[in-house]
């Protein structure tokens, strides 16, 4: 394989807080390095339409404290064909580029990984995605800002759930994935989560809120993710007053705002340092690996395991999150 001078970097899937602090910490290294960087916009779609243009120092001048991404982001159902996936590489070959920088999700790094085996070309992954459900990192980017704007949220419904003695259900992102729930309920004191990676029984929740009242508790929030097994917040919330009309309940579903603001200090760390570590890898012959860090270290993870293995939930968190709620 040639030693990779070109550098094409893009974002792709769900955007996150730090994307842009990650691009910016890719172009300059790359800058930095002497080689030729390019910016692809659109993810795999903008790869496949030729939306491809030389990246500068100052191109990403004035971003690193910006959320969403400045190269834009999408999901692409051509990238599952080979024409597509072919048209894309067709497009590269044009502008010479022989190494790429793909920042986002699992569903990134599996587009990435059979462009890779198809037509050689080295790909490094950035785990980039506000549900930090990647293996091989402790953290993805963009999850430490989502888990703090849920607690702001959180923290404003305490109040009005104080005031109104109200039990809340507030629904936070997470499809497949707890974590984002997890962290930021345990940050705003939530007195239950409920979370994908656990079974939530009706009858266990409504026995525990009548026991919190049988306490005196006479309000409380509830954090469901959006792929809680029982439903959404409104459904679950339906299913707790049918059993116990007494409660007076509301529901706030968060949605897109998790997504967009300006990236904390752990976001932007995490996406310079680990950007920086990419272009690195790609120069020493690196491949089809998603860059993380691990216990403070920067780790090296194979895209097969960062999407096949599983990450650990910390079903630990969930007890203490009770316990601490009491
Ligand atoms: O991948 C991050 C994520 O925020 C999920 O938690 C959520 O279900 C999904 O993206 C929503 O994606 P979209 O922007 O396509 O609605």
């Amino acid at each position: 394989m040639p030693r990779v001078s070109r550098i094409g970097v893009f974002t792709s899937g769900g955007d996150s807080p730090g994307m842009n602090a990650a691009i910016r910490a890719v172009v300059r290294t790359g800058i930095n390095e002497g080689l030729d960087m390019f910016g692809i916009y659109r993810g795999f779609e903008g790869m496949i339409d030729g939306q491809i243009e030389p990246m500068e120092r100052t191109s990403v001048s004035n971003i690193i404290q910006r959320g969403g991404t400045i190269l834009k982001s999408a999901r692409s159902k051509r990238f599952m064909t080979y024409e597509g996936r072919l048209q894309a590489y067709e497009n590269l070959e044009k502008h010479k580029i022989n190494g790429l920088v793909a920042i986002g999700g699992d569903g990134t790094f599996t587009g990435a990984q059979l462009f890779e085996k198809e037509f050689n070309l080295p790909v490094v992954g950035l785990p980039g995605t506000i549900d930090n459900d990647l293996y091989g990192t402790d953290f993805t980017i963009g999850f430490d800002t989502a888990a703090n704007t849920v607690v702001q949220a959180a923290d404003k419904i305490r109040d009005t759930a104080t005031s109104h003695d109200r039990l809340f259900f507030l629904e936070v992102m997470g499809r497949d994935a707890g974590y984002l729930a997890l962290w930021s309920g345990l940050a705003a004191g939530a007195e239950f989560i409920l979370v994908p990676e656990t079974k939530t029984y009706i009858e266990n929740l409504t026995r525990l809120l009548k026991h919190d009242m049988r306490q005196n508790k006479s309000s409380g929030i509830v954090i469901v993710a959006e792929g809680d097994d029982m439903g959404g917040a409104y459904d679950i919330a339906k299913q707790v007053k049918e059993r116990l009309p007494e409660i007076d309940a509301r529901v706030t579903v968060l949605g897109h705002v998790q997504r967009g603001g300006s990236p904390t200090v752990s976001d932007r760390i995490l996406a310079s340092w680990t950007g920086f570590e990419a272009v690195h890898a790609l120069m020493e012959g690196k491949s089809s690996v998603m860059v993380g860090i691990e216990n403070r270290k920067i780790s090296f993870t194979s895209f097969d395991d960062a999407i096949n293995k599983k990450k650990e939930f910390n079903f630990g968190g969930l007890e203490l999150a009770r316990i601490l709620a009491l």
